[in-house]
């Protein structure tokens, strides 16, 4: 479901007709905020957290456009761009809308090897894709999230950034640069109203980690890792960055969110 399956309309204080969908930030049949008229680009919508957060935007009226290498299926009404971050993408994005409310930028690695089997060339193509593309990708639409005077940007990091894990030097070491990127970037946007958080989750149930979680042995040992018992799903993790992207988030910038099913934080007795 888009939009609302009917109008509902009420009278301001001055007597004039709005519809309740121009007030209500959320939708009362969904309880998710309203991303109505709203157009939000997600860099990586062909698979995992990326697919999962456009179908509930999509679901919660925005617009949204997805860019990846590979188109994705079944998205309705999604617009689709062919992009690869690791070429120049400014040519692939000059046909976005004049106005972006939000960017999520979800291209990521995981390449998990001891620290002496890996290569600079494996360091430089962790923080091409991680980092810089992310860096091309913002700067290509600054102007656009400029004009709409409250954009959000979301980037993903991981539990790895700040939890010292064995085998992660080389992702732990791109998504800290990250980390880094966005709350010097919030600081620097603050004044152009634009947002920017990250969400560092742990191991999530998509495509990526498919080879951590490719048996019963293993996705049992990483449940048991986690404090609440499981691994995370595109659900979870798509939920707060929809979240983060909407008018309830508006006065959260600069910050690092943790969604890991306790992780990074607990070690419960
Ligand atoms: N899954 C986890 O366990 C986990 C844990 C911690 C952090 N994270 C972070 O969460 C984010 C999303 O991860 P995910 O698990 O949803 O990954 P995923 O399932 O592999 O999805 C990644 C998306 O990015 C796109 N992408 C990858 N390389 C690209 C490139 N060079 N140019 C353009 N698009 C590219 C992919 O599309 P195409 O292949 O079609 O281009 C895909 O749509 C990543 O930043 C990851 O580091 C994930």
């Amino acid at each position: 479901m888009n939009e609302w399956p009917f109008a509902v309309f009420i009278t301001n204080c001055r007597g004039w007709w709005l519809p309740l969908s121009s007030i209500v930030k959320k939708d009362p049949f969904t309880n998710m905020a309203n991303f109505n008229g709203k157009n939000i680009l997600i860099i990586g919508g062909s698979s995992g957290i990326g697919r999962e957060l456009a179908g509930l935007l999509l679901q919660a009226g925005a617009g949204v456009t997805t860019a990846s290498r590979s188109q994705p299926a079944d998205l309705g009404n999604a617009a689709y761009l062919p992009l690869d971050v690791e070429q120049p993408v400014g040519e692939a994005l000059s046909s976005l809308p004049e106005t972006l409310h939000g960017l999520v930028y979800c291209p990521g690695t995981i390449n998990l090897r001891p620290f002496n089997r890996l290569t600079e060339g494996d360091f430089l193509k962790d923080f091409r894709i991680n980092v810089l593309g992310a860096v091309n990708v913002i700067q290509a639409c600054l102007p656009r999230l400029k004009q709409s005077q409250g954009a959000g940007v979301v980037l993903f990091s991981t539990v790895a950034a700040r939890l010292g894990l064995n085998f992660h030097t080389s992702i732990a070491t791109a998504k800290s640069a990250l980390e880094g990127l966005a709350v010097s970037l919030a600081a620097e946007l603050s004044t152009s109203r634009i947002r920017v958080n990250v969400i560092a989750p742990s191991l999530t149930d998509t495509p990526l980690a498919k080879l951590l979680l490719s048996s019963d042995e293993k996705r049992e040992a990483s449940n048991k890792r986690h404090p609440l018992g499981r691994v995370g799903t595109p659900a979870d993790i798509a939920a707060a960055a929809a979240f983060l992207l909407s008018d309830e988030a508006s006065w959260i910038t600069g910050q690092v969110l943790g969604i890991d099913g306790g992780l990074s934080n607990l070690k419960p007795l």
